[in-house]
């Protein structure tokens, strides 16, 4: 087992590891992933809270133009930024007005994420961005702008129009018509700006967006630009607040009568007379059958004022929401004055009983259940920051095919597809905040966290913030924390805090904390427990285990890591280490492993030219590593037999080879070319390891249970030679919405149809038809090659390519083929994707124009 010093990492990266040998090989198994994905649909991209009429809440991510700014030339820069009083004059920012020609700028839809499209640059300071060049010292690269033209009909006059942002990367800037509107400095909070005033009415509106990101956020990639959706959002001037309304169970019975529901909303009144109000609920079920209603007492609100409105519902005998039933419901919500609905909006919740306990950990439904989490940052292969909602989908269910049943959205808050994913598959959630501070940027962060989804039944706890070296030990911190804990139990007081803490544990700081969390330090826990009996515990942050997929020697010149569980560094520790402290501790409620996938940035222990870290269970596409079926056969509820390496070792003819299963059956034979090489016995939380001279044929596991052989699983020397190329979708029939994708995996065969577990072949893709190819890539921390141009080498046997649906019905061809150098040249073969037409999501036109 080797363990890398922390010294080894984020700036200071000396490559370090163990030399062994360089062989290579797969983690097989992409097949059952595939059937995992399939089993989801689409996108559903129902908003958690979403507008009914007469509100519009209008997709506003086509149809954009986007310019490469630079942040100090302001010849580049469009004039602004020249020191002359910049803000001074108002409705003076000529670029967001009609004289400004952007048609020689790059027409491109929303999200996007321009880091992603950058070169990478050998620069040790850039390690953590995954040498992306990013921030003060590459001002021609940190600045983006985003333009946008549209009209607003002159039927919206009279009505509070406002642009929202999910979330940008960052610093934003915004400007319209000529008159700047507003800023936003951080690069994860949402943040929306009534434009009401600024806008031409029956008329066109030119809107333009300057991003920066020439400060960060964080030490990990973060992207750069409007990486999350917009909406253009239009309101009658009387109008539910923004991310007011909740759905709550009523404190007094939460233990015992989980259906009953506290309903609250705030009305804002924009309009110039005092308006008498009735706001309304209806709650309906999953199918859309509405059973119970409720309605506020009536008031009035001022002209410019607001009022909150509250109620109470019972739902009888609630289908409660859990991982394995995610059941949703949801309320409408409506105001009514002058005899009409002025604004609703549906609320989506979930209906189930959460209880932390010092003693005996979490409890789900009155049910002990342990945390089996992961920790995720938010970029994927090819993409970057940028996901498509699909993708959101995707990551969840690979990390529930595996067994998860959490995840914690580190270190800042989260995409709001990515909480729709975990409400709608069954994903809990510990839901981070970036800025752990009372400062009014902090608690502004947070308040909008927390309102924006504490109707979210997957959010289980809210974390204040992730190893806050100075905080943990100054006298502030406990005050700072305690003020971040108390607004947030007055916005909901159904959960519970903590904070991911990783050190100075005799300090006032955890007592703070509702439950604690523990970063790592497998030695803290036990007396921090008997010193704290009453303080329920969580494991925030676990493992950093680190591994390449399918590789099975660690090799410090070609930046690899054994995909054995032998690697972790040097403040942290193994999957089966992590797991089996806490699965042997009842007080602790289980916790989250450093990382469920892969990231891009932090390739600790490695520098250059590794790209991406290496602590994800899957890699970068989501490819499973090995341990993948450690965390699947302990945490999952199926029987699991998975057998590794690869078979494919001509090279140690003769050698021994370490052979390893993952199984949570009673006992597993291991047979070479037939020939038994022992039978063991399956211990729990641990695997199972042979060492077998290494013949050419085949390796086979046989997993029995309960006397009977129940799985069988074997791995087979190929030819090596590939004779052609496989690609699968994980779905052939996507949404025509302009949004949708399908992702495919890109293998190589053999003479047999056996995918080569060791190929490297580059695989180059056209893509014709109603959809574009968004992006690439195949788990290599290593790879330089671009995310985004239509080809890519495989890594250790597989790679990804992701097609987008236009919004046309039809289909998609994706075409995979070599050229013909490099040898050898591979037949072509194609995939078609159908694009069927469905109900669109109302948006703001449809691009690029
Ligand atoms: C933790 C930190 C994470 C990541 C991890 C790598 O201390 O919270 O963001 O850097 O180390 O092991």
């Amino acid at each position: 087992m080797t363990s890398f010093p922390r010294s080894l990492t984020r700036r200071d990266l000396i490559r370090s590891g163990l030399a062994l040998s360089a062989s290579t090989l797969v983690a097989g198994s992409v097949g059952r992933a595939h059937a995992l994905l399939a089993a989801y649909p689409g996108a559903a991209s129902a908003d958690a809270m979403s507008a009914l009429p007469p509100r519009e809440h209008l997709l506003f991510d086509f149809g954009w133009k986007f310019f490469q700014g630079h942040a100090t030339d302001p010849l580049h820069d469009l004039g602004f930024g020249k020191g002359q009083g910049d803000f001074a004059k108002s409705g003076e920012f000529h670029f967001s007005t009609e004289k400004f020609d952007d048609s020689k700028w790059r027409p491109l839809n929303l999200p996007h994420d321009w880091a992603v499209e950058l070169p990478f640059v050998h620069d040790e300071e850039q390690n953590s961005h995954g040498y992306k060049p990013l921030g003060r010292r590459y001002p021609e690269t940190s600045v983006g702008w985003y333009r946008r033209t549209f009209d607003i009909p002159k039927e919206d006059s009279g009505r509070r129009i406002t642009i929202e942002f999910d979330g940008a990367f960052r610093s934003a800037l915004v400007f319209l018509n000529g008159y700047f509107i507003g800023r936003n400095d951080n690069g994860y909070a949402p943040f929306h700006f009534d434009v009401t005033d600024f806008l031409n009415y029956g008329a066109k509106n030119y809107l333009m967006v300057r991003m920066d990101a020439s400060f960060g956020d964080g030490w990990f990639y973060e992207g750069a630009g409007i990486y999350r959706h917009v909406w253009l959002t239009k309101t009658d001037a009387l109008h539910l607040g923004h991310w007011d309304s909740y759905v709550r169970q009523a404190p007094s019975t939460r233990d015992n009568k989980p259906g009953a529901l506290s309903l609250g909303t705030v009305v804002q009144n924009k309009g110039p007379h005092e308006e008498s109000c009735r706001v309304r609920w209806q709650i309906f079920d999953a199918a859309g059958k509405g059973f119970a209603t409720a309605e506020a007492a009536p008031q009035s609100v001022a002209a410019d004022g607001s009022a909150n409105f509250t109620a109470n519902a019972t739902v009888t005998n609630p289908a409660l929401w859990s991982p394995e039933t995610p059941n949703m419901y949801s309320a409408v919500v409506t105001v009514e004055s002058g005899g009409k609905a002025r604004d609703a909006e549906r609320v989506s919740f979930g209906i189930r009983d959460i209880k932390w306990d010092a003693d005996k950990g979490f409890f789900l439904n009155g049910k002990s259940i342990k945390i089996k989490g992961t920790c995720n940052h938010h970029d994927h292969a090819g993409v970057g920051a940028a996901l498509p909602d699909r993708l959101q989908w995707y990551r969840v269910g690979v990390l529930k095919d595996m067994g998860g049943n959490a995840v914690r959205t580190s270190h800042n808050m989260p995409t709001p597809e990515w909480v729709e994913a975990c409400d709608r598959l069954g994903m809990m959630m510990m839901c981070e905040t970036r800025l752990m501070s009372s400062n009014a940027e902090g608690m502004a962060q947070l308040e909008l966290m927390v309102k924006r989804y504490r109707n979210s039944p997957s959010v289980i706890l809210w974390s204040m913030g992730n190893e806050e070296w100075v905080l943990q030990s100054t006298p502030q911190g406990p005050r700072i924390i305690a003020d971040m804990i108390a607004r947030t139990h007055e916005l909901d007081p159904t959960r519970l805090c903590t904070s991911a803490v990783n050190g100075s544990f005799d300090t006032h700081f955890p007592d703070a904390l509702d439950v604690m969390g523990f970063n790592y330090n497998l030695n803290a826990p036990d007396a921090w427990h008997k010193a704290h009996p009453k303080k329920p515990c969580v494991g925030s942050e676990t493992a950093s285990t680190v591994s390449t997929r399918g590789i099975y020697s660690t090799d410090k010149l070609r930046n690899w890591l054994s995909a054995y569980d032998l690697n972790h560094t040097e403040w942290s520790e193994l999957a089966e280490e992590w797991w089996k402290f806490y699965a042997a501790r009842e007080w602790l409620a289980g916790g989250f492993a450093w990382t469920g996938f892969d990231y891009r940035g932090e390739p600790t222990p490695y520098g250059w030219p590794s790209i991406n870290s290496q602590f994800g269970i899957v890699d970068m596409c989501g490819f499973p590593k090995d341990n993948f079926y450690y965390y699947k056969a302990w945490w999952g509820s199926g029987p699991v037999l998975h057998l590794f390496p690869h078979w494919n070792w001509d090279e140690r003819d003769g050698e021994p080879i370490s052979v390893w299963v993952h199984s949570n059956l009673d006992s597993v034979e291991l047979f070479l070319n037939g020939k038994s090489q022992g039978s063991k016995n399956v211990q729990p939380l641990t695997h199972l390891e042979w060492k077998v001279k290494y013949e050419p044929g085949v390796i086979e596991a046989r997993g029995t249970k309960d006397g009977k052989v129940v799985l069988t699983e074997k791995r087979e020397t190929t030819t090596g030679q590939p004779v052609s190329i496989r690609l699968t979708a994980d779905r052939t029939e996507i949404h025509a919405d302009g949004e949708d994708v399908s992702v495919l995996t890109v293998e190589v065969l053999d003479k047999d149809g056996r995918a080569l577990p060791t190929a490297s072949n580059l695989i180059s893709f056209k893509v014709s038809g109603e959809g574009a190819l968004i992006g690439v890539g195949n788990g290599d921390p290593n790879c330089q090659e671009s995310d985004k141009d239509p080809k890519r080498s495989l890594f250790n046997g597989l790679a990804q390519v992701i097609v987008q649906a236009t919004r046309t019905p039809g289909t998609i061809t994706v075409e995979a083929y070599t050229e013909p150098y490099p040898r050898p040249k591979l037949p072509a073969t194609q995939v078609t994707i159908t694009t069927k037409k469905v109900d669109l999501r109302p948006a703001v036109g449809w691009g690029p124009t």
